[in-house]
């Protein structure tokens, strides 16, 4: 089912023609500031499984974004591009929309997330603009789009994250969005290690943790560990959260999902687990995955210990020992990217410890659909 909306842009005036299936609709734009753009703007949706010519169109937008926004951390490579546009981050189900002007150039895309467990007031959106044809109302537009498109999926909060500092943040703080809390992107450069500096922690993490062993795998978790691997996943759920989020809800399907998500992706993908003694339940946990487009950079995946084993470094010891794992699977790794609450002392000690350093920070934002620009009618939001 393909969904079009066009907008048309003019001077503090606009128009949205709306054609869901080849119905049409017509409502004015009240509350939503569009100037300088005397033009008519297109807003497709599309399936990102299937139109390649989209998706494309998309990650032209996604590469001139990163560049202009001075991005550190690399741009996403084509193929966990197109799954993120599929998939998501979490498996939700989600709506891809790629906006062109009426000369079918294509000028910003959204995808929008919409939690089906959790959280389920809200819905995710990543508005982006083409760095040529930002300032004139497009972002706004979309974020109106995206709003409608929320409301009538019972949605009362739009959530989004932006870079620090950013026109991200310049244009939520414009819209009025609320701060939630900030993110960060820590890295370790490989080389950058002081000698004898792993051997000191892997020696330091062992004689704290004497009474467990290590196991690795690669891609999805063998199947008798899977119930372990679920206890593990929901290790994480006090991890500091925004003000008012629901913390994930974890069973095996729904890690069966999370690996298949990382296998569309089409990354390689490494644990280290700790158990209990030689043979006993896994405690500890962390995972890793390697895109082959960008061989020379590794990105951390979930770490957690479950609250009845912490305090025995196992964070760091399955952290050093992975490090151990890509130095003999993956030489060529010079950089890992890690992502962290900004409040998780915890885990932030540990990567401080092994040398990561703060890349990138990520404020994140919310905003109630109701104070979102709207594509007003008298009547609200009125899309299909
Ligand atoms: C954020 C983004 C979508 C804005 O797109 P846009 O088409 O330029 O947005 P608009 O023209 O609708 O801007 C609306 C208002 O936001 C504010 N704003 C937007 N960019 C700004 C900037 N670089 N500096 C200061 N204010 C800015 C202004 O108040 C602007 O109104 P004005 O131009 O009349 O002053 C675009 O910069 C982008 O793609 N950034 C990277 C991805 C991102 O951060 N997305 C947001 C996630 S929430």
């Amino acid at each position: 089912m393909i969904n079009v909306t066009m907008i048309s842009i003019y001077h503090d005036h606009c128009h949205i023609d709306h054609y869901w299936n080849g119905c049409a609709r017509q409502n004015s734009v009240a509350r939503h500031r569009c100037r300088g753009l005397a033009k008519r703007m297109d807003v497709e949706r599309f399936d990102p499984a299937t139109d390649a010519g989209a998706v494309r169109a998309c990650y032209d937008i996604h590469l001139a974004a990163a560049a202009a926004d001075k991005q550190r951390r690399p741009p996403m490579s084509p193929r966990p591009f197109r799954s993120w546009l599929t998939l998501g981050w979490t498996e939700d189900p989600s709506e891809a929309w790629l906006a062109r002007d009426n000369d079918g150039q294509a000028c910003g895309f959204y995808l929008l997330t919409l939690p089906q467990r959790e959280n389920r007031h809200t819905a995710g959106l990543n508005p982006v603009v083409h760095p040529s044809r930002r300032r004139a109302g497009v972002g706004t537009a979309l974020v109106a789009h995206a709003a409608a498109r929320a409301h009538n999926a019972g949605r009362t909060v739009l959530t989004g994250h932006t870079a620090e500092a950013s026109a991200g943040e310049a244009f939520a703080r414009a819209l009025g969005a609320r701060y939630r809390m900030t993110g960060i992107f820590p890295v370790l450069r490989l080389d950058s290690m002081p000698a004898g500096h792993l051997a000191a922690l892997r020696a330091k993490a062992e004689s704290a943790s004497p009474g467990y062993s290590l196991l690795t795998w690669e891609g999805q978790a063998p199947k008798d560990l899977l119930e372990d691997v679920v206890v593990l996943f929901q290790a994480e759920e006090d991890a500091p959260r925004g003000a008012g989020e629901e913390a994930e809800q974890w069973d095996a399907a729904r890690v069966r999902a999370d690996e298949r998500r990382t296998a569309d992706q089409g990354l390689r993908f490494y644990t280290v687990a700790a158990r209990a003694g030689a043979g006993g339940e896994l405690v500890a946990i962390t995972q890793l995955g390697v895109d082959p487009a960008q061989p020379g950079w590794a990105v951390q995946e979930l770490t957690a210990v479950v609250k009845p084993h912490r305090g025995h470094r196992l964070g760091l010891r399955v952290k050093v020992a992975m490090l151990d794992l890509l130095a003999e699977r993956e030489p060529q790794v010079a950089q890992i990217l890690s992502h962290n609450a900004g409040g998780n002392e915890h885990m932030i000690a540990i990567n401080t410890e092994l040398g990561f350093e703060v890349l990138e920070q990520q404020p994140s934002w919310e905003l109630e659909v109701a104070n979102a620009p709207a594509m007003a009618s008298p009547a609200g939001p009125a899309m299909a």
